[in-house]
């Protein structure tokens, strides 16, 4: 079976990606600088699977090392890159750290390509791209907004990188994967979200309050133009979303593209309030969780959910899971991460 470097290996989608690929039968070569995930997610992937993945600690940004790695595992064929940073705020901060981490490394890997006969290339995207869209659901074809961030700006900048680079070079194809909210862990919670530090997003935080590590959650304005007033997001379980890229690389094996760059939608097409997330998740885990509603958060978009059709039809592919299992998913996770806390 094929061989598949997955880049960000390690990470939340990574690491679920890495699964749904060996369960399959697909090689996969992990590469990740660990900067913001740990090693023991491959005794997790391992736990679930039955096998080890091959691992390489190396920074995507590093190209001499880059092109070692393709020289000592040859015959890759197919590269799913998530290795990037992700946090809105800090990229705000440090804008260059997220043009030079999440943009040199796609180029590193577009230039690596051709030379070691990698043809196949699945880019990991997000809605982010679609800033506040005037029509709901969102299409693939909607206009790309302004970024209101580096690292959105970075992902718009990365579409275009590939669009670019494959219409330049008929050895290459991509299928650009725009994500809206993934959520969940692992139905063994064997691997699931692992924040450093303070969360940022809305799931990891309000687990963490459930279990009692904050005492509060923040719910960040109940004053938009949505039914309950609080923001409204397109939330899809990681292992749906993780499923989806087997499609794409299998897709792109098989030849079945239709054009040389294919982008798709992965949401599940239902918008869901962070008040509606907060009442669903007390229900299914029947635990409270503490909230004010405090300010807006700067650069938060109103509302924002897919319209996953095109997906649907092209790649046969459905986010599956119910928000309730999600949450509850979520839930085990960061209860198992609580057990091992205490048993260390
Ligand atoms: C953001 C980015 C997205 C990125 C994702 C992953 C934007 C517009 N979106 O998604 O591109 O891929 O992060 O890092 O930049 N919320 C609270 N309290 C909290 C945390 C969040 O109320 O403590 C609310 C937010 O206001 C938002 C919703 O929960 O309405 C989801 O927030 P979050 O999980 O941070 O994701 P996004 O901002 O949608």
């Amino acid at each position: 079976m094929a061989k598949i470097l997955v880049t960000g290996g390690t990470g939340y989608i990574g690491s679920h990606t890495v699964v749904e690929l060996q369960k399959v039968g697909f090689e996969v070569i992990i590469v990740d600088n660990l900067s913001n995930s740990s090693i023991d997610v491959l005794s997790g992937i391992e736990k679930i699977t039955g096998i080890r993945p091959a691992f390489e600690n190396i920074d995507c940004v590093d190209y001499v090392s880059m092109d070692r790695m393709f020289e000592k595992h040859n015959n890759i064929e197919a590269i799913i890159h998530f290795a990037a940073s992700k946090a809105v705020g800090e990229s705000v901060e440090k804008p260059l750290l997220y043009y030079r981490n999440n943009l040199v490394s796609l180029i590193n890997l577009l230039q690596l390509m051709p030379i070691h006969k990698v043809k196949n290339i699945v880019f990991s995207s997000s809605c982010t791209v679609y800033g506040q869209p005037d029509i709901l659901p969102v299409t693939e074809d909607a206009p790309i907004k302004p970024a209101l961030s580096p690292y959105g700006n970075t992902k718009q900048i990365g579409e275009e990188i590939i669009r670019d680079t494959i219409y330049a070079n008929p050895c290459y194809q991509s299928v650009i994967l725009r994500y809206f909210n993934p959520i969940g862990a692992h139905s063994s919670a064997e691997i699931g979200e692992l924040p450093n530090g303070v969360p940022n997003n809305l799931l990891p935080f309000v687990t963490q309050t459930a279990i009692g590590l904050r005492k509060q959650l923040q719910v960040f304005g109940n004053d938009y133009n949505t039914p309950d007033g609080s923001c409204v997001r397109d939330y899809i379980h990681v292992v749906d979303l993780a499923k989806a890229h087997v499609v794409a690389v299998e897709r792109m094996l098989k030849n079945e593209t239709k054009k040389r760059v294919e982008t798709f939608n992965l949401g599940t097409g239902r918008g869901l309030s962070v008040l509606e997330i907060i009442e669903t998740f007390e229900k299914v885990t029947g635990v409270s969780v503490p909230y004010k509603i405090v300010g807006r958060r700067e650069g938060d978009i109103e509302k924002v959910w897919a319209d996953p059709t095109y997906a649907n039809g092209e790649l046969g592919w459905t986010a599956k899971e119910t928000v309730e299992e999600t949450l509850r998913s979520a839930w085990a996770w960061e209860q198992n991460l609580e057990k091992r806390n205490i048993q260390e």
